[in-house]
C-alpha cells in the first residue's frame, strides 16, 4: 500500500538513486510539473531527452513523447508512469494506412507531426512539432510536393499561411477539436481587451480568432509577456499552472470545450499520469518503453532531421 508514504520525498530519493531525470509536458498535473527537472513543449522535451546524461528518463507526458525520448537516447531506460497514455492523433493514423497513403504519392515527401507512432515516424522523411514546423517548411524547396500527417488542422494552418499545397492526412486531436467558438466569442465579449492564444491543433474557427498561434511554449511565452490583464487560452488548460507561476497578478482563462460544462478541453491521456504512478515507475523501472532496434533506427533519421533543421 502507498498509504503513509511521503510520495514527494520518496520520488526525490528514488530519482537520486536511479540517476533519473524527470521530464514533463505542460499538460501534466501541477504536482508533476512542479516535481520535474524540466517542463517543456514537444520540441524542447525531445532536445532534453537527446542531451541528458541521466541513466533513466521518467517521462511525464504521453507515449509518443516517451518513445521519441527512447529513440533519441536508445541506451537510456525510459519509463512512462501509465503506458495507456496515448494520443488521439496517433490513433487516427494507423501505420499500414499511412504506408498506403505514402505509396500512393511516390513523388511527395512525408513531413510528419511528432504526435504519431514510432512506426509512422519510420515511414516519414522529416518530423516537425508545432514550434518547428514553420522553420522546417521554409527550408524545403517550393516545388517539392509534401504529404502532411496526422493533424489536418496543423497541416491546414501551415498550408494557409505559407500558400503551399500539402496533401493532408485527416487526423484530429479530440481535445483541440472540442473548443467551442460560441464560448470563445462569449469570453471575447466579456473581456474585449483580452488577447487569444491558440494551439495550431485547433480548427480554423478557433485559430482565426487568435492573436497568437503557436506551440505550448509559444503560448506560455506570449501569455506571460502580454501587457494584458486577462488572456484567453485555447489549449489544454493545465499549462495555465506555469502562466500563474510566472505572472501571478494576471488572469488566464481556459477556453471551454463543448457547451462549456464539460471537461473536454482536458487531455484524457495526459491525465492518466499521477504522482502515485510516477513513484511506482521509478521504484520498479516499469512501465518501460521498449522498441525494436531497427524500428528505432528508421524513426531516428526523420527525428534527427527535425533537430538539425529546427536549429
Ligand atoms: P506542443 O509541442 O505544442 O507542446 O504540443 C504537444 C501536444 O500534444 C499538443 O496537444
Ligand atoms: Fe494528443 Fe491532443 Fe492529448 Fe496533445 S492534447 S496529447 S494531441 S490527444
Amino acid at each position: 500500500s502507498l498509504a503513509g508514504l511521503d510520495l514527494l520525498s520518496e520520488i526525490k530519493r528514488l530519482k537520486e538513486e536511479r540517476n533519473a531525470v524527470i521530464l514533463a509536458h505542460y499538460y501534466q498535473k501541477p504536482e508533476l510539473q512542479d516535481l520535474a527537472d524540466f517542463v517543456g513543449d514537444s520540441l524542447d522535451l525531445s532536445r532534453k531527452a537527446a542531451a541528458t546524461d541521466a541513466d533513466v528518463i521518467a517521462f511525464c507526458g504521453v507515449r509518443f513523447m516517451a518513445e521519441t525520448a527512447k529513440i533519441l537516447s536508445p541506451d537510456k531506460t525510459v519509463i512512462l508512469p501509465d503506458m495507456d497514455a496515448g494520443c488521439s492523433l496517433e490513433d487516427s493514423c494507423p501505420p499500414d494506412q499511412f504506408a498506403a497513403f505514402r505509396a500512393a504519392h511516390p513523388d511527395h515527401i512525408a513531413l510528419t507531426y511528432i504526435n504519431c507512432s514510432a512506426e509512422v515516424k519510420a515511414l516519414s522523411d522529416i518530423i516537425v512539432t508545432s514550434s518547428s514546423a514553420d522553420v522546417i517548411l521554409s527550408q524545403i524547396p517550393l516545388d517539392q510536393k509534401i504529404i502532411f500527417g496526422p493533424d489536418r488542422h496543423l497541416g491546414g494552418y501551415l498550408a494557409r499561411r505559407t500558400g503551399r499545397d500539402m496533401l493532408l492526412w485527416p487526423g484530429i486531436c479530440i481535445v483541440h477539436q472540442a473548443f467551442s467558438e460560441t464560448e470563445l466569442l462569449k469570453l471575447k465579449a466579456q473581456y474585449p481587451d483580452a488577447p487569444v492564444a491558440a494551439h495550431p491543433e485547433c480548427p480554423p474557427h478557433i485559430v482565426d480568432h487568435a492573436d497568437l498561434v503557436g506551440s505550448t511554449r509559444a503560448i506560455l511565452d506570449f501569455a506571460v509577456a502580454s501587457p494584458a490583464e486577462v488572456i484567453l487560452v485555447a489549449t489544454e488548460p493545465h499549462i495555465i499552472h506555469q502562466m500563474e507561476k510566472a505572472a501571478p497578478h494576471k488572469t488566464f482563462i481556459g477556453v471551454p470545450g463543448g457547451d462549456g460544462n464539460c471537461n473536454c478541453n482536458m487531455c484524457p491521456y495526459m491525465a492518466l499520469n499521477t504522482l502515485e504512478k510516477l513513484y511506482v515507475s521509478l521504484r520498479d523501472l516499469e512501465p518501460r518503453i521498449e522498441l525494436a532496434p531497427d524500428l528505432m533506427d528508421k524513426a531516428r533519421l526523420p527525428l534527427e532531421r527535425m533537430l538539425e533543421m529546427a536549429g
